[in-house]
C-alpha cells in the first residue's frame, strides 16, 4: 500500500445500496445521510487512533518510509480538499494555501510537494492547527454533500468514496509508523497498555496444508462494492495443484529457522535479500530484542515476550522467501492465495498479518489507471514491489477484501507482514 484499502462502505453506511460505487443515482435524504455517516465514521476513526499520542509523538518521523501522525491527519484532509472540494465546491476557500505543498504526498499532477524524508522537520502547523484544518474540511465536505444537486452528487460521490478508503489506508499507517517510532525508544512506550496480539488460534492444530485443486480460476474484483483500480480487471488464471498452509507461520517456527542458522546461510537467500540482511544486520524479525537469552518483541503494548504460538510478524519478503526455502516450501502466488481464501480454506486470512506472496506487483491484463490525477494512486507503483494479501491487525474494519492487493518493497518490514507457505510436492 503506497498510500496506497470489503464490505466497503455498504456496511459502514448501513444500506448496501452503494454498490457498485456508492453512486447509484439515488439522491434522497437517506442516501446523503448514509454518506455523511460514513464520512464521519472514517474521520472519527483517524482521530481515535491519534488520540493516545501526544503532540511530541505526532511530529516524529523515525525513518523516511514512515510519516508523522500529524502529517497523516493533514494529508488525508488535503486529499478531500484537493480532489473533492476544489473541483466540486464552487467558491471553496482553502484553509491555508500553503498546506497543498506540505501535505501532497506523491501526486505530481496536483503540484509540487515537500520532500517525503523531511516530513518530521515540520513543527508548524502544530497539532492544534491540523485539528482546525480537519474541522474546516469536515464542515465543507458535509455542506457539499448536503447542498449538491443530484447530478453533482452523482459525479463526486466516487471521489468521496475513494477519499474514505484512502483515509483508512492512512489509519493503518498511523499505527505502523508510530510503532516504528516507539521501537526506537529504549523505554519501549506502549501505545495501548492493554493491547494483545490477535490470531492466537493460528498456533493451534499444528502444521497443516489444504489442497487447492488445479484448474482455471477467476481472480480480481468481482464488480460488487468498492475496489481500487489495481484489483481489476477480473480475469482467469490457470493454477496447478498446490497445497497451502492452512495457518500462518508462527514465531515458534521462525525461532527454529533462526536456531538452525537461517540468517547465516547465504544459500537460503536471494542475492538482494542476503545483501539487505548483511547491511541491516538482520538476525531476527523486526522489533525483536534478545534480553538475557530470551526474545522479546516491541508491540503496541510495549515490550512483550515472543510467544511461539503467535504468527510471526515484521518480516521482509526477503526473510519470508529465505524461510520458505529453508522449510523446503515456497510462498504462494497471489492468485493461489485469492483462490484458496475465496474457498474459505485459509485460517486468519484477514486481520492478523498481511501475507507476502511471491507475485510481483504488476498490472492485471488490460489494467488501466483511473483517469486524471487519481490515476497516480496505484498504477505508477507497479514495478519492483511485491504483492501482499489479506489484511492486518492494524487494518480498519471493513477495509480489506478478497481481491485487495497490498504492495511493498521486498526489504520493507515495518508493516504487519507475515507469511503462509505453499507446497507443490506430492
Ligand atoms: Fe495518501
Amino acid at each position: 500500500m503506497s498510500d496506497a484499502g470489503v464490505a466497503s462502505f455498504s456496511r459502514l453506511i448501513g444500506t448496501g445500496a452503494s454498490e457498485p460505487h456508492g453512486h447509484d443515482g439515488r439522491t434522497g435524504g437517506d442516501h446523503r445521510a448514509s454518506w455523511l455517516r460514513a464520512f464521519k465514521t472514517v474521520r472519527d476513526e483517524t482521530e481515535r487512533r491519534a488520540a493516545p499520542l501526544s503532540p511530541e509523538d505526532q511530529v516524529i518521523q523515525s525513518m523516511p518510509d514512515a510519516s508523522p501522525t500529524k502529517w497523516h491527519r493533514a494529508h488525508t484532509t488535503w486529499f478531500f480538499e484537493q480532489f473533492l472540494l476544489r473541483p466540486h465546491q464552487p467558491g471553496y476557500r482553502a484553509f491555508d494555501d500553503r498546506f497543498a505543498f506540505l501535505f501532497n504526498s506523491y501526486y505530481v499532477a496536483a503540484g509540487p510537494r515537500h520532500d517525503r524524508p523531511k516530513r518530521g522537520l515540520i513543527t508548524r502547523p502544530d497539532t492544534r492547527e491540523v485539528a482546525a484544518y480537519r474541522a474546516h474540511v469536515d464542515q465543507a465536505v458535509a455542506a457539499l454533500v448536503e447542498s449538491a444537486d443530484g447530478a453533482a452528487l452523482e459525479k463526486f460521490l466516487p471521489i468521496l468514496e475513494i477519499g474514505l478508503h484512502h483515509e483508512q489506508q492512512h489509519q493503518e499507517l498511523i499505527l505502523t509508523d508510530i510503532l516504528h517510532a516507539f521501537a526506537q525508544n529504549p523505554t519501549a512506550p506502549a501505545y495501548d497498555p492493554d493491547w494483545r496480539m490477535p490470531g492466537a488460534a493460528a498456533g493451534a492444530g499444528g502444521a497443516g496444508f489444504v489442497d487447492l485443486e488445479g484448474g482455471v480460476y477467476a481472480i480480481g474484483h468481482s464488480g460488487r462494492g468498492f475496489a481500487f483500480d489495481n484489483e481489476g480487471p477480473r480475469h482467469e488464471v490457470l493454477l496447478q495443484d498446490v497445497r497451502l498452509g492452512r495457518r500462518l507461520v508462527t514465531n515458534g517456527e521462525w525461532l527454529a529457522f533462526m536456531q538452525d542458522g537461517g540468517y547465516a546461510e547465504p544459500a537460503l537467500w536471494l542475492s538482494d535479500g542476503w545483501a539487505a540482511a548483511q547491511t541491516e544486520g538482520w538476525a531476527a524479525p523486526g522489533y525483536w530484542r534478545e534480553i538475557n537469552g530470551a526474545w522479546f518483541q516491541m508491540t503496541f503494548g510495549g515490550l512483550a515476550p515472543v510467544d511461539p504460538a503467535m504468527p510471526v510478524c515484521h518480516v521482509s519478503y526477503y526473510e519470508a522467501d529465505a524461510f520458505a526455502r529453508w522449510a523446503g516450501k515456497h510462498l504462494p502466488s497471489e492468485a493461489e492465495w485469492e483462490a484458496a481464501a475465496g474457498l474459505g480454506l485459509l485460517e486468519n486470512a484477514f486481520g492478523v498479518v498481511w501475507q507476502w506472496t511471491r507475485s510481483a506487483y504488476s498490472p492485471y491484463p488490460d489494467y488501466r489507471p483511473i483517469p486524471g490525477a487519481l490515476g497516480e494512486y496505484n498504477g505508477k507503483f507497479m514495478v519492483n514491489q511485491i504483492v501482499l494479501r489479506g489484511s492486518s491487525l492494524a487494518t480498519p474494519e471493513g477495509h480489506a477484501r478478497l481481491s485487495y492487493r497490498n504492495f511493498f518493497y521486498p526489504h520493507h518490514r515495518w508493516q504487519f507482514t507475515g507469511l503462509r507457505l505453499a507446497d507443490y510436492a506430492g
